[in-house]
């Protein structure tokens, strides 16, 4: 038998413009998605892992398109000699944590295990994309590199098809967060494609959000690298504005924003594709991270609390 994981991931700066080559921050965090391979005759997919309602329904078909890629891209086939997948773990599958790329990286992983193949882990993120892109479309590659490599990284796509600039960041302290799950899935293509659509249509508009981010990106390393929580939570604020003036933001995610920061939250942005999916609050010591989780789930959402930079 063959086994991999795959970590879920949060941005805390930059998805979208990500996307068009723009500097984002994202971290890994401890919750991962397990997959085991085993010979078969013929295919078989189970998928245990845990969801919010819907999840898996909605993104059925993005899941079987990132499963005949794997397949392809490994030669394996569908009956006569062909692998049973299994998948599981504690990552809950939502909009926003990552759960395709997780899926991805973690088939690969255990595929390069059950198979003997000894992938590098750059070979696992190179497999792992072609599925995201299978799967989502025009994916920046942030998801997979995160679910992959782990950690807490500054990642810059290259527009030119060459190997992308991933930064390692490192903290002197783990940063607690709250992560909420607006319960709404989203698929991430359709969402990038109307903000590429938005973009066009509104060339000043997009021209004056895309220097604002450049900005406060830069000023957001400089943050995480001082350990300046107060300064990192404004900012993560600032680019929640900017992701809603794309239309990105939701009813459901101001809401939880609201909760969050109104019990303390040093800041709080939606976090993945957006008009939906998850949010991400900045709360440092457990003794906020209870209130402002607790808040949120007064407010009929389900939260996790989480460090990441560790
Ligand atoms: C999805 O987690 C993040 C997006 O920027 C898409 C991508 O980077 O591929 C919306």
């Amino acid at each position: 038998m063959g086994r991999g994981t795959g970590f879920g991931k949060t941005i805390l700066f930059g998805e979208h413009f990500v996307v068009y080559g723009l500097p984002a921050v994202a971290a890994a965090f401890g919750k991962k998605t397990i997959a085991e391979v085993e010979d078969s005759e013929q295919l078989s997919f189970t998928d245990n892992r845990p969801q919010t309602p819907g999840y898996k329904e909605r993104k059925r078909d993005e899941i079987n398109r990132q499963l005949d890629l794997l397949l392809d891209y490994f030669k394996i086939p569908r009956d006569g000699g062909s692998i049973s997948i299994t998948l599981s773990g504690d990552l809950v599958c939502a909009s926003g944590v990552g759960a395709s790329a997780a899926l991805a990286a973690s088939i690969v992983r255990a595929i390069s295990d059950h198979k003997n193949l000894g992938l590098s882990d750059e070979e696992v993120n190179d497999a792992a994309y072609k599925a995201e892109e299978a799967g989502s479309g025009t994916p920046s590659g942030i998801d997979n590199t995160c679910s992959v490599y782990g950690g807490f990284i500054l990642f810059t796509k290259n527009l030119e098809g060459g190997p992308n600039d991933i930064k390692t960041l490192s903290v002197d302290k783990p940063l607690d967060i709250v992560m909420a799950s607006s319960g709404i899935t989203q698929t991430t293509k359709e969402v990038v494609d109307d903000v590429r659509r938005l973009r066009g249509e509104n060339p000043t508009q997009y021209e004056r959000i895309w220097s604002d981010y450049r900005a406060l990106v830069d000023d957001g390393v400089e943050a995480i690298k001082e350990g300046n929580v107060e300064r990192l939570g404004e900012l993560m604020s600032g680019n929640q504005r900017l992701l809603a003036e794309m239309t990105l933001s939701c009813p459901q995610v101001e809401e939880i924003i609201s909760a969050a920061t109104s019990a303390g939250a040093l800041g709080a942005k939606l976090t993945g594709t957006g008009r939906g999916g998850s949010v991400i609050a900045l709360t440092p010591g457990e003794a906020l991270q209870d209130k402002v989780s607790k808040a949120i789930e007064d407010k009929g959402y389900t939260t996790l609390k989480t460090s990441i930079g560790i």
